[in-house]
């Protein structure tokens, strides 16, 4: 089969090649997958350069998650699955391959309504905007949450999931373009950072109360510039670090306002679940994908051959919609 093989860390589009390998096989309570799509995520690319809190052995290959058919499933969760179509929760990473093996409780059947590029994306993003937003932070309505890099995927996510649950959403963007955009899709306010500060324009947007809470994937100056822009008791969550840049926080921020400061990796959270509860996410997940508030819009779709543009695309300033490894076909 073919697949994408990472052979040291690096920038991807130097260091990833297509390789013909011999296909997985699957073992007790495991299945294989013939993949249909894969998105390349910020995770992915992090991994590769040697930068994410997971690094597999070398040489591996990347991909956290996907859509594929099951085509063989050992054990009874295996035997449920066979034939079906299925979310690729890829812990290990592995997707960008033409065939993979995983624990059969990482393969999530999908409705047929869920088209490939929908179900390709089914997990990572939606889950950690649920579980930030509902779990962690439980952001009541009303209430006003900033985040940062708004214009991802993600932050999308998060946009519409305010829209829903009546909390109201700042969003801190570096393009000026983005301002509309994410007016249309249902920000209450959007801030351009650094044209605009971050705390004066918080002040300006909730009358002088603050933001009870807010989520940061970018770290730097941007990221810091949030804690100001916290109440009292306000809650910053970290869940990326875009920038590469460290956060600078004055301890005098958070020790006489009771502010804090805290650290989300869906990954860690997954482990701390029970079956039942992931069941539970699942569930909600497809039912606010069908809402088309859990979606994800592609930008392009290349071929595992294409790799190197797939890529340089991806990590483009300014790309617009999720980059998609195509595979093969239902
Ligand atoms: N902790 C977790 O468990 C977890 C789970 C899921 C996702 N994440 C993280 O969430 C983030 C969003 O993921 P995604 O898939 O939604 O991303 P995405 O769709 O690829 O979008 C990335 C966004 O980040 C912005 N950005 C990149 N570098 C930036 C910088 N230096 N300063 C300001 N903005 C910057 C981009 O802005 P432009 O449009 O201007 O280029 C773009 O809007 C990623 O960092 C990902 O690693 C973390």
């Amino acid at each position: 089969m073919k697949a994408i093989v990472c052979p040291r860390w690096g920038e991807p589009d130097q260091v990833l090649e297509v390789r013909e390998l011999p296909a997985p096989v699957c073992g007790p309570g495991q299945v294989r997958v013939r993949m249909l799509a894969s998105p390349i995520n910020p995770s992915d690319l992090f991994m590769v350069r040697g930068q994410y809190g997971y690094q597999p052995p070398l040489p591996c290959t990347p991909g956290f998650e996907g859509v594929g058919v099951v085509e063989e499933g050992r054990g009874i969760l295996g035997w449920r699955v066979r034939g079906k179509r299925v979310a690729v929760l890829n812990a290990a990473s592995g997707n960008w391959a033409e065939q993979v093996v995983i624990p059969a409780r990482q393969a999530v059947p999908v409705p047929d309504s869920m088209n490939d590029e929908q179900a390709a994306t089914f997990f990572v993003n939606p889950a950690s905007a649920i579980v930030m937003t509902r779990h962690i932070l439980s952001v009541p309505a009303g209430a006003y949450l900033l985040q940062t890099a708004a214009g991802s995927a993600l932050g999308r996510m998060i946009i519409r999931l305010g829209k829903k649950h009546g909390f109201r959403t700042i969003n801190v963007v570096r393009r000026r373009e983005q301002v509309e955009e994410l007016g249309r899709l249902g920000a209450d306010a959007v801030v351009v950072f650094p044209e605009e500060s971050i705390a004066a324009r918080v002040m300006e947007i909730t009358g002088g109360r603050r933001a009870a809470s807010a989520i940061d994937a970018v770290g730097g100056e941007m990221g810091s510039a949030c804690i100001e822009a916290l109440a009292p008791g306000g809650r910053l969550l970290l869940y990326s670090s875009l920038s590469g840049q460290p956060l600078q926080i004055d301890p005098r921020a958070l020790m006489t306002t009771g502010r804090s400061v805290e650290g989300f990796w869906l990954s860690q959270w997954v482990k701390r679940q029970n079956p039942l509860r992931m069941l539970g996410l699942f569930r909600q997940i497809k039912a606010l994908m069908a809402e088309g508030i859990a979606t994800t819009e592609i930008g392009a779709t290349y071929g595992l051959d294409q790799i190197g543009d797939a890529v340089r695309h991806a990590g483009q300033p300014g790309r617009g919609g999720k980059v998609l490894l195509r595979m093969g076909s239902r």
